[in-house]
């Protein structure tokens, strides 16, 4: 008996180690993945490299319907080239992170990206054998809610702010010492201050299973995700 291949949705604010786990939990099921922040970020990277002004929102949208983004969906290779440029690395850079939600409270902006994702969440939802069709992990902050709520299996990845800044400090610092957690506060609570303007990732919607990953390791997290998965979904 064929089955309809699988579709994860994870939401989740800054910190939450959502990229980390869907990422595990992906390449543990053998499913493709899609980051849709980097998404946003791809799309930020591209109105900056043309100088736009990200408060013209008209001409915001226009750059970013008319961006060439090819993914590649491996968990463990995910790469994004717009025009034909690795942005992998470039999406990162603090210039970046300090202006996407700029980009991603854009409703135009969010309207064609979130064409393209269902786009690609259908083409992995279906069983022929020779394009897609493997079953996908996608993550984001409106995926349970706007993109996807007929997901098989739905998730809001949660963990507190204290855990959460720490978390980042130590990706983006190296330490979680009280000056690392004080330049990690801007990106962490106020971005998704900025971003819950427009989709709301901080509480279950019906029906998503929140898990809190505060006390708990990467290796935990994953662990309990795919619990979930096989529990929900039956694999
Ligand atoms: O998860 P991240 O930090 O890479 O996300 C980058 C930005 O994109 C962040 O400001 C939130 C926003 N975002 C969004 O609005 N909707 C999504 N589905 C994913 C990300």
């Amino acid at each position: 008996m064929t089955r309809t291949p699988l579709v994860v949705a994870v939401d989740g604010p800054s910190g939450s180690g959502k990229s980390s786990v869907s990422r595990q939990v992906a390449a543990q099921l053998d499913l493709a993945y899609l980051d849709t922040g980097a998404m946003y970020r791809a799309a930020t990277w591209r109105c900056v490299q043309r100088g736009v002004d990200l408060m013209d929102t008209a001409l915001v949208a226009d750059t970013v319907r008319s961006m060439v983004l090819q993914l590649d969906l491996n968990p463990r290779f995910p790469s994004f080239v717009v025009d034909g440029v690795d942005v992998g690395v470039a999406i990162r850079a603090p210039e970046i992170s300090a202006v996407v939600s700029q980009v991603a409270t854009n409703l135009e902006v969010r309207a064609d990206l979130g064409e393209r994702q269902r786009r690609v969440i259908a083409v992995e939802r279906t069983p022929d054998g020779f394009s897609g069709g493997r079953g996908i992990v996608v993550e984001g902050r409106d995926i349970t809610t706007v993109i996807a709520p007929d997901a098989d299996v739905r998730l809001l990845l949660t963990a507190s702010e204290e855990a959460r800044l720490a978390r980042r400090a130590r990706e983006v610092h190296g330490t979680d010492d009280a000056a690392a957690l004080e330049a990690t506060r801007e990106h962490v609570v106020d971005r998704d201050a900025r971003d819950s303007t427009v989709v709301e990732f901080r509480t279950a919607a019906d029906g998503v299973v929140t898990v809190d990953s505060s006390g708990l390791d990467l290796e935990q997290t994953v662990q309990a995700v795919l619990a979930l998965v096989e529990d929900v979904a039956g694999r």
